[in-house]
């Protein structure tokens, strides 16, 4: 049987990592078999592809460049790890999907969203989560709690007005998709968040025969 598809969502600095890992712990617990994974990421290209998008090396990097290589990476992902995890059973997890694709290079850089949605069908075949939680944080606040991280890669160190644009993209598409994309305001702390989305996941999991 075919396991449940979950992506996590957001701008900088919003904690998903940390909430993905949480979540998954979370249903470990519970006896589910769990596959974590990360976008761009979780095969050995898609990392390689990762580097070249996110290295400070890559400024002269052209908008529809970057939606070839977020895909590119995306086609290796989901046949190499998504896939066969959903095919087993398992709970998947993955910090970033496509709806970080139209946020981005969409809203963010402009690109025609009938362009991204045309090749969003060549990467995906039409895989999409089962359920979306999209964890919502002011820019400022996001950048600064990155910055206190120490992260600072190509994207990150984008202006403000892009980051503001990205968010507008994510709250378009969770009020686009109520039934799919749940909104998490997550400027309280790691707790409450892990909370709200422990309860989403588990109403959405009780849909699920897994
Ligand atoms: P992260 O691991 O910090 O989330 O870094 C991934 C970066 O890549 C983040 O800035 C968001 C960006 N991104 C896109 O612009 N488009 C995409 O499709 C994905 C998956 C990520």
């Amino acid at each position: 049987m075919r396991g449940a598809f979950i992506s996590f969502e957001g701008i900088e600095g919003t904690g998903k990592s940390t909430q993905c890992r949480l979540l998954a712990e979370h249903l470990r617990q519970k006896g589910l078999s769990v596959t974590e994974t990360a976008e761009p990421g979780g095969t050995h290209i898609s990392l390689k592809i990762r580097e070249i998008l996110l290295s400070l090396d890559s400024r002269a990097m052209k908008p529809v460049t970057e939606l070839l290589l977020y895909n590119a990476a995306r086609v290796q992902h989901i046949g190499e790890v998504i896939l066969p995890a959903l095919q087993r059973g398992d709970v998947v997890i993955t910090d970033r999907f496509s709806d970080s694709t139209i946020a981005y290079q969409g809203y963010g850089r402009d690109l025609d969203l009938e362009l991204i949605a045309a090749l969003d069908r060549i990467a995906t075949n039409g895989l999409r989560p089962d359920l979306t939680i999209l964890l919502d944080i002011e820019v400022e606040t996001g950048l600064r709690r990155n910055r206190a991280a120490g992260k600072a890669d190509r994207l990150e160190l984008e202006k403000i007005s892009f980051h503001e644009k990205v968010r507008k993209g994510f709250i378009a598409l969770a009020s686009g998709e109520p039934g799919r994309i749940k909104l998490i305001d997550c400027s309280g702390g790691i707790a409450e968040v892990q909370q709200k989305t422990a309860g989403i996941v588990t109403d959405f999991l009780k849909t699920y025969h897994i």
